[in-house]
């Protein structure tokens, strides 16, 4: 086969996050594939065929990428941030896995992005200078349950956490319980930082202690960030710095 599969990342937002491995990649394609705004992304020129589709269809898009590539074609799979991060790197896999063996055959390359935790952490100063974790706030594709659960262990576990997915309006009562949870395991001078479109004209950071966090402060658009216990902020003129020290 000679197609090509690349599933690449765009980073948060910002062109210049854009890494120049995944920038040849897309000059090389025949084929872009993605979700509507991350392919709005991406400028047309000849040759190139834009293949924008909705959020909710992630596997069959994995499938129409890996027949594309098995027919020729230079496909390029693009998700915002980093593509192995609450993305299309897995569900490309998972319709590999599950298709047809001539697949296997293919060349398929996992390019990395700045995932958005990364850059809103960059943005804020260094919340995530020890340990912490990742946890994806959508209850569509796991129960609720287990989200919960291990909310409340990393907070137990004093990790700092990072919150992907936190609100939407089809799922506005999660991000409430999250921070009930919080609450409940965390002290209230803890620092949070809504960092919103992070990396793009309209970037927004807030920092405040967990005793002032409200649902309404996060939307889809928004990174949260929870430090761990040793968390602070340094006032400065320009502005607050979020830390965690290397040794806690
Ligand atoms: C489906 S996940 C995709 C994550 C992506 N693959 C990554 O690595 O950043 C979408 C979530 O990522 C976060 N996100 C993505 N880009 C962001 C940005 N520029 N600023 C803040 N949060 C962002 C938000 O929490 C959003 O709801």
């Amino acid at each position: 086969m000679s197609g090509t599969l690349v599933i690449a990342g765009l980073g948060p937002g910002d062109e210049g996050l854009v890494t120049p491995e995944v920038r040849a990649a897309l000059d090389m394609a025949t084929d872009i594939v993605g979700y509507i705004p991350y392919v709005a992304r991406i400028a047309p020129r000849a040759g190139l065929t834009l293949h924008p589709s909705d959020n909710r269809v992630e596997l069959d898009r994995a499938r129409q990428a890996l027949a594309m590539a098995a027919a020729g074609r230079r496909v390029v799979v693009v998700s915002s941030g980093d593509p192995g991060v609450f993305a299309m790197a897995s569900a490309v896999f998972e319709a590999l896995e599950a298709g047809p063996v001539e697949w296997r055959a293919l060349e398929i390359r996992v390019l990395p992005g700045i995932t958005a935790m990364l850059a809103a952490a960059a943005a804020a100063g260094a919340p995530l200078g020890h340990d912490f974790c990742a946890i994806n706030l959508s209850d569509n594709l796991k129960p609720w349950a287990l989200i919960e659960k291990r909310l409340r262990l990393a907070a137990e576990a004093d990790f700092a956490m990072a919150f992907y997915n936190p609100r939407s309006a089809s799922r506005p009562e999660g991000f409430a319980r999250t921070l009930q949870v919080l609450r409940e395991a965390c002290d209230d001078a803890r620092p949070v930082l809504f960092a919103r479109a992070v990396s793009t004209a309209e970037q927004v950071l807030r920092i405040v202690p967990l005793t002032e966090c409200r649902p309404e402060m996060a939307d889809m658009r928004t990174l949260v960030i929870v430090g761990n216990s040793a968390t602070r902020v340094i006032e400065t003129p320009r502005g607050p710095i979020l830390y965690t020290p290397r040794s806690a």
